[in-house]
């Protein structure tokens, strides 16, 4: 631990704010913009709004390493006072300035990005008294990029996981974050909690202390609420099975992260109905969208808005802990037997070392995220909506999920009245679910 970071508030570090979380999830809104006054205005709105996270949200020059294109960009929306970039070039304010931000602040900070290879960022956001970093070799290499060779994120992203290790102490751990809402396009829940899975144990296997894995709405309440039984079942199973015992985790839900409604009334309806969500699963934290989603990067005070719309929705609702009922059940025994088969294949594998495994069962198509763009993907795996809006695996190509469980796939599916020609109308519906 530096000097530094030991100067920093306590109340700094998210497991504190996870550790004094009541019957509500805590809530996190996403925001960065260029100009470093304008991202100050930003923090404090967010905060005052009553967001229990900070979001430092960074742009696409500098997801993609591109530092002097962002400062090219940065210096242009200095002296002409319009944004030429879509979040915060944290690299090229550095540490120094970057630090000011958070003076007066006594929440957590977390940054939010999507970035492959993300040494220098997490360096100097660690440096700037950021003590969450969300991300992974897979789930920000993945639905982020075409090109870029998933062996090196998944090490880029060890050398991560083992900075964050180091600059820990038990007390003041620098917090991962999984992002398990993937393309957020029809992936199947079982694809996303074994992603999601082996993350923790990358990290894990690194030193790192406390790691939250997350999943995206999938627009099935039945299936948001099995998928949370499961993920939370499982990734505690792996991590003790493994001798991970000590590390903490945590489960945040990511609000609707496919098209959003362009109507503002229909967008304030979509976030205010996952929040309900999100307090049915009990989830740690929720990531909130905005009635901007559909226009572009959102206004401050909108952002600002969003966050007192969750936080009127979990409070006024005190929602259940955990509904029953038989759907719920099925799903829940479904997806975890598909994604015990998926870990069960890949534990398998004869890597030396776990992330070559991991690395082995994405070449051979074992992990197989639709709507990848990347080009070693393998696009294999077939998703539609069944009648309930859950998402079924029509075709698991070559997705070790076992015989049983792919007819289970398609009985389910049947449930839904549709014609055999239009399968690709009826794929593009499902995936404008909201819209
Ligand atoms: N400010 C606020 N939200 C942002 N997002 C991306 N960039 C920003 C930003 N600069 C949000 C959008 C997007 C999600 C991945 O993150 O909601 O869909």
């Amino acid at each position: 631990m530096s000097r530094f970071l030991a100067s920093v508030p306590h109340r700094r570090f998210p497991t504190v704010a996870y550790a004094e979380r009541e019957a509500m999830p805590l809530i996190q809104p996403r925001g960065g913009v260029p100009l470093f006054e304008a991202q100050l205005q930003l923090t404090k709105a967010l905060s005052d709004a009553g967001a229990d996270f900070i979001p430092l949200t960074i742009d696409s020059c500098t997801r993609h390493n591109q530092y002097e294109t962002a400062m090219q960009l940065l210096r242009r929306s200095e002296e002409e006072g319009h944004s030429y970039l879509n979040g915060y070039p944290l690299v090229c304010h550095g540490h120094e300035l970057t630090r000011q931000l958070y003076l007066d602040l006594d929440k957590p900070v977390s940054l939010r990005h999507g970035t492959p290879d993300a040494r220098l960022l997490v360096e100097i956001a660690i440096a700037s008294g950021i003590a969450e970093i969300e991300g992974g070799g897979l789930c920000y290499c993945l639905p982020y990029s075409e090109g870029f060779p998933i062996d090196r994120a998944l090490l880029y992203w060890q050398y991560v996981d083992r900075v964050c290790a180091l600059y820990s102490t038990p007390e003041r751990p620098i917090h991962r974050e999984s992002f398990g809402p993937l393309t957020a396009t029809l992936v199947p829940p079982a694809l996303a909690i074994v992603i999601e899975i082996i993350e923790a144990l990358l990290a894990a296997e690194q030193g790192v202390l406390s790691f939250a894995v997350s999943f995206g709405q999938t627009g099935s309440f039945t299936q948001d609420v099995a998928t949370a039984r499961v993920l939370r079942r499982l990734v505690r199973k792996a991590l003790d099975e493994h001798g991970f015992e000590a590390m903490q985790v945590h489960m945040v839900y990511h609000q609707w992260m496919g098209q959003f409604p362009m109507q503002r009334e229909r967008a304030a309806a979509l976030i205010a109905g996952s929040a309900l969500v999100a307090g049915v699963i009990d989830a740690d934290k929720i990531v909130v969208k905005t009635i901007d989603e559909a226009l572009g990067v959102p206004r401050p005070e909108v952002n600002a808005e969003a966050v007192d719309t969750v936080r009127y929705v979990l409070r006024t609702f005190a929602a259940p802990k955990m509904i029953e009922s038989s759907s719920i059940e099925v799903e829940a025994a479904l997806l975890e037997s598909e994604a015990g088969n998926i870990l069960d294949a890949i534990y398998g594998l004869s890597g030396d070392m776990f992330w070559e495994s991991v690395y082995r069962a994405f070449q051979l198509g074992w992990l197989d995220i639709p709507f990848s763009p990347h080009a070693d993907n393998a696009n294999r795996l077939i998703s539609m909506r069944d009648a309930n809006h859950s998402i079924r695996i029509v075709e698991p190509g070559a997705v070790p999920i076992s015989t049983a469980n792919a007819v289970s796939e398609r009985k389910l599916l049947s449930s839904r009245v549709g014609q055999a020609d239009n399968t690709y109308r009826q794929i593009l519906a499902d995936i404008m679910l909201m819209v």
